[in-house]
């Protein structure tokens, strides 16, 4: 029997880490569906598809071939292009694609579309799993628990307060860098948080979704009381 774990939560709930540590410690497959919206939106601007036009934008999106790589210990994503597949692990944390992700991921099709590939690979990691692998999955994002696995096994929402969150988030994206930057890096994300609060309800747990608050825990506290969760 597979295991199932779908985790939601908004930028810099530490979601993609703890997800990773997660899937490593249980043996299963890890999906990082942030990536997935990264690749469509780093394909999109590529092809210089106007992005105020949905339709042109998901249209585009439905060409797009998407080969996701699910070892916890090295979650890769990459795109067919013209044929030729480009590994986009690195080229999806770019500015331009952060910058850009909310707006293609608000469109609806662009959604249906990509949580149908989701439900594809969340299913092949259960029922074949790479060699070495349990079955089962831990699938991270902002509307796993709620449209794309609302079934799952273990359903966890991981938070922390905002001002945690954007501390981490911009400690993550530079380093040590110069408070200018620091401020514009959190501009971009409360901006991010916005558009996308308007797309997937990722704030608010849904009902027999359990709340992980890791504002007072560090990295590996927040996988300890994800990995309890699941225990349960
Ligand atoms: O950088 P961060 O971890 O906050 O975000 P991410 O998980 O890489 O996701 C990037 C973007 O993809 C989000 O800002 C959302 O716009 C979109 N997304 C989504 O709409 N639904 C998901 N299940 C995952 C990501």
């Amino acid at each position: 029997t597979a295991l199932v774990v779908a985790v939601d939560g908004p930028s810099g709930s530490g979601k993609s880490s703890v997800s990773r540590a997660a899937a490593a410690a249980l043996g299963v497959a890890f999906l990082d569906t942030g990536a997935m919206y990264r690749a469509v939106t780093w394909a999109v601007l590529e092809a210089g598809v106007d992005l105020s036009d949905a339709e042109a934008v998901a249209a585009h999106v439905r060409t797009v071939p998407l080969v996701v790589g699910t070892d916890p210990q090295a979650p890769t994503v990459a795109a067919v292009v013209e044929g030729a597949e480009v590994d986009l692990t690195e080229a999806v944390r770019t500015a331009r694609v952060t910058a850009n992700v909310s707006a293609v991921a608000a469109v609806p099709a662009v959604r249906q579309d990509l949580v149908l590939r989701q439900r594809t690979l969340i299913e092949a990691a259960c029922v074949a799993p790479e060699p070495g692998r349990e079955p089962g999955i831990v699938a991270e994002g902002r509307d796993i628990t709620t449209v794309v696995a609302p079934d799952a096994d273990v359903r966890v929402l991981l938070t922390a307060e905002e001002s945690v969150r954007l501390a981490r988030r911009a400690q993550q994206d530079l380093g040590t860098a110069d408070s200018e930057a620091l401020a514009a890096t959190r501009r971009g994300i409360v901006e991010r948080d916005r558009v996308d609060s308007r797309t997937t309800a990722f704030t608010t747990a849904a009902d027999g979704v359990v709340t992980v608050d890791s504002t007072a825990l560090d990295f590996d506290g927040t996988v300890a009381a994800v990995l309890d969760v699941v225990e349960r």
